[in-house]
């Protein structure tokens, strides 16, 4: 029953050094990794003055780049108001700083479960245990959010964040598919931004934030991904096999490429590993969208044919929606979601 106070439930019992479960092995740790750790800049795509000509091609040419140099970059004037980011922020703070015994409501380790509380349910397997509680929204397989349904202390500012969010994706679809010289709206027809699921989470401070992580290094199982974050900072991703910090810009969204589109693109696009460091002071709070397509089991998935050519041939066979989540849940822990399909 401990296990579904989660980890701020042991903070909040006052442990004061790392239980072994959350150990990471000395390869994953930290201090092991961060040589090289990098100072290079993740790109900033400024999205004011989509709409005139002129601007608009160059944003799509600076997300062009971002997307295939970088696989992660920072959005700002996206047209989310600060109110709204705020306001998922804070209701993802007070979703987890309220009496553990209403958070209890809510566990399961069901990942069918609409909305759901818990720690660590990851999507791959993991040696270690990581150092935060999450609140999963999942919107996969329906297209409607019932309000009941979502926890009454954070139900409105999820309701806001989710309806703009959802907005913001299929903007970014549009210009994504320009950079990828498709059929204008090419990727927003194949409708990337239906299924979706918002993972909330809370990073407690950590006693001894170097022998754990908060999340391990994984690629993200869907086609892009949306993360607000709050001023904390922590989240780092590989560049150029350096391990670098994807700081917090106030206003800002962290987008990334993620393994379907970097499949759709045929290796166009890239989607980077990343990982979260734990952190002495805290909480972090980050809400993590993940826009997943449609999630019907036979809708088949591929490199879009007008990427493939006799000069630039398919990378990866096509594949249904079954068989990537099949997948995902068996792969060993050292394979990237990618891998299962490689031509
Ligand atoms: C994740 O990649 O799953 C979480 C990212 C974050 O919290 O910054
Ligand atoms: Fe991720």
């Amino acid at each position: 029953d401990d296990t579904k106070a989660g980890v701020k439930g042991l903070v909040d019992a006052g442990v004061t050094s790392l239980p072994e479960i959350f150990v990471r092995p000395p390869d994953e740790l930290v201090e092991e990794l961060n040589h090289g750790h990098s100072q290079a800049k993740v790109p900033v795509i400024d999205l004011n003055g989509i709409e005139i000509d002129d601007q608009r091609k160059s944003i799509v040419d600076g997300l062009k780049r971002a997307s295939e140099e970088w696989g992660f970059f920072q959005v700002v004037n996206h047209g989310i108001p600060s109110s709204v980011l705020d306001g998922m922020i804070d209701g993802t703070r007070k979703f987890h700083e309220q009496d553990a015994e209403l958070k209890k409501e809510y566990y399961s380790r069901d990942r069918m479960r609409k909305v759901r509380f818990d720690s660590n349910i990851d999507l791959y397997h993991s040696r270690s245990v990581n150092w935060r509680d999450t609140l999963t929204i999942n919107l996969l397989y329906y297209n409607q959010i019932v309000p009941d349904e979502l926890p009454e202390i954070c139900r409105s500012s999820a309701m806001d964040y989710i309806n703009h969010v959802t907005k913001l994706a299929e903007t970014l679809f549009e210009l994504l598919s320009e950079a990828l010289g498709m059929e204008l709206n090419n990727l927003r027809a194949m409708e990337c931004a239906r299924g979706r699921s918002f993972v909330c989470h809370y990073y407690p401070a950590c006693p001894e934030p170097d022998l754990t992580l908060g999340v391990n290094r994984h690629t993200d199982p869907a086609f892009l991904t949306i993360l607000l974050q709050d001023h904390i900072g922590g989240l780092q991703f590989l560049h150029d096999n350096n391990w670098t910090d994807v700081p917090p810009i106030p206003g800002g969204l962290v987008v990334n490429i993620a393994d379907l589109l970097q499949i759709v693109s045929n290796d166009k696009f890239k989607s980077r590993e990343h990982r979260v460091i734990a952190n002495r002071i805290g909480p972090r709070i980050s809400v993590a969208c993940f826009f997943i397509g449609v999630a019907v089991p036979e809708k088949i998935y591929g490199p879009a044919k007008e990427l493939t050519a006799d000069e630039t041939p398919a990378v990866y066979r096509e594949f249904t929606v079954k068989e990537y989540i099949s997948g995902l849940f068996s792969r060993p822990i050292d394979k990237s979601g990618l891998d299962n399909f490689k031509i």
